[in-house]
């Protein structure tokens, strides 16, 4: 499964891309506007650290003004991937965008009939919610399992991007659910790495290995 950091934060990107597993990064509006830069300065930094794919999201509704914020953004590096929302317009742009060589992430989906649909626009990624689902008390993990036996049965080559993972269970379980590839928080990443066993195993060796050490001199 690839990794993908989700944020727009350099500091964060710069550091996640230092432990050597990740593969992409996702924004969305609400994370750009976090870092109070311009939207495009941005997005051509985090092109500069990270050598995969990198989302940026569309805010026009229309298709007009997708297609037009969209080739604007896909100009700004080779590795930007177009993001735009799971509507009717959205789509329509994401089949036009896909029809014209630029990667497109449809977004905000929430259910197998909407992640059939983004494969038949040929989307690239599609990124179901898990975590936003959760929230309402509706498992999201099963969305994962769903659309993956959907683009199975059919052989859609849209890569699955589980989306809105808020802990490392998520992860695993995408993981386990045949999810192509897992975007998530820097925090999540980092919990990745740790367990006690690990952590208590490592100070036995070194407290046995210093023993030995002063047995020896
Ligand atoms: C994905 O591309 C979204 O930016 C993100 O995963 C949303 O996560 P949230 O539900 O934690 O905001």
């Amino acid at each position: 499964m690839k990794f993908f950091i989700d944020t727009a934060n350099i500091q964060e990107i710069r550091d996640a891309a230092r432990l050597g597993i990740l593969d992409g990064v996702t924004t969305n509006p609400s994370l750009v506007a976090k870092e109070g830069r311009r939207f495009e300065d941005v997005i051509a930094a985090i092109c500069t650290i990270v050598d995969g794919p990198i989302s940026a999201e569309v805010t026009a509704l229309d298709l007009d003004g997708m297609l037009s914020q969209g080739r604007a953004l896909a100009k700004i590096h080779k590795n930007v991937t177009i993001k735009v929302p799971l509507t009717k317009e959205g789509l329509r742009a994401c089949k036009a965008l896909r029809e014209e060589g630029t990667h497109v992430n449809v977004t905000l989906c929430f259910s197998p009939a909407q992640a059939l649909l983004a494969a038949k626009c040929n989307a690239t990624f599609i990124s179901p919610f898990v975590g936003r689902l959760d929230d309402v008390a509706t498992e999201g993990m099963e969305l994962i399992r769903q659309i993956r036996a959907i683009y199975d049965n059919y052989g859609f080559t849209t890569q699955i991007l589980t989306a809105s993972i808020r802990h490392p269970i998520h992860v695993v379980d995408a993981a386990l659910a045949g999810a192509d590839v897992g975007t998530m928080p820097y925090k999540v990443m980092l919990q990745l790495y740790e367990h006690p066993l690990t952590d208590v195993g490592l100070k036995k060796f070194l407290e046995d290995w210093e023993k030995v050490g002063r047995v020896k001199s």
